[in-house]
């Protein structure tokens, strides 16, 4: 499980030490259907029963996966962390490296903030050679935080739950060392 991790503007808190209060903050920063244009199919709504059955299905998997709070207000704005990445709906095995923000927090550069605080914890201190994340194309904050980490298009596929809409398969490995 990853500690607590700390950047210059926010705090990534593991499940275990988050409370009931910020499980609420994030169900408020989801309730939009904004947030959810680009994930899936999308979805209208998000609220707290959604949140509670999302945890359940994810079970051991929510280690992984930080809540992340704005150290100057304590408001809790979205999450970031690491995912056992999916094609179609089936595990591939891979490590997916992901994040949602609520609409309110996108465009100051806490994306990129949380998301390489997120891949330098996975590489340093968990041994990870190689990411992957999956970004339906018009998704361009997105893209541009995985582009930045270093991470490259490898395919480029129409979603089998929607094929009009367009996913970038984005990968990232470790120089070879030596
Ligand atoms: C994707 C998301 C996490 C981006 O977070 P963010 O905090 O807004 O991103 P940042 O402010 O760090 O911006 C990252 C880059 O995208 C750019 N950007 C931000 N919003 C943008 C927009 N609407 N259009 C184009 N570029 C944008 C920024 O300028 C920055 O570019 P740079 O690397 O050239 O400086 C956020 O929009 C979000 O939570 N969306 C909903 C959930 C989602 O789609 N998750 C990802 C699924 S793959």
């Amino acid at each position: 499980m990853p500690p607590p991790l700390v950047t210059e503007r926010l705090r990534l808190l593991p499940y275990s030490v988050v409370t009931d209060a910020q499980l609420d903050g994030l169900v408020t920063a989801w309730d939009d259907p904004e947030v959810w244009r680009y994930v899936g199919a999308g979805r209208d709504s998000f609220s707290r029963a959604d949140l509670d059955r999302a945890m359940r299905r994810a079970g051991e998997h929510l280690r992984d996966e930080l809540i992340v709070v704005r150290t100057g207000d304590g408001v809790v704005i979205g999450v970031c962390g690491l995912y056992p990445a999916r094609l179609d709906g089936v595990e591939t095995g891979e490590i997916e490296l992901g994040y949602r923000f609520g609409r309110a927090f996108w465009g100051q550069g806490y994306g990129a903030e949380a998301a390489s605080a997120v891949m330098r914890w996975a590489v340093q201190e968990q041994g990870v050679t190689s990411l992957v994340s999956n970004i339906q194309e018009p998704n361009i904050a997105s893209r541009k935080i995985v582009e930045r980490l270093g991470f490259a298009v490898r395919e480029k596929r129409p979603m089998a739950l929607d094929p009009a809409r367009v996913e970038l398969r984005y990968a990232w490995q470790a120089p070879a060392s030596g």
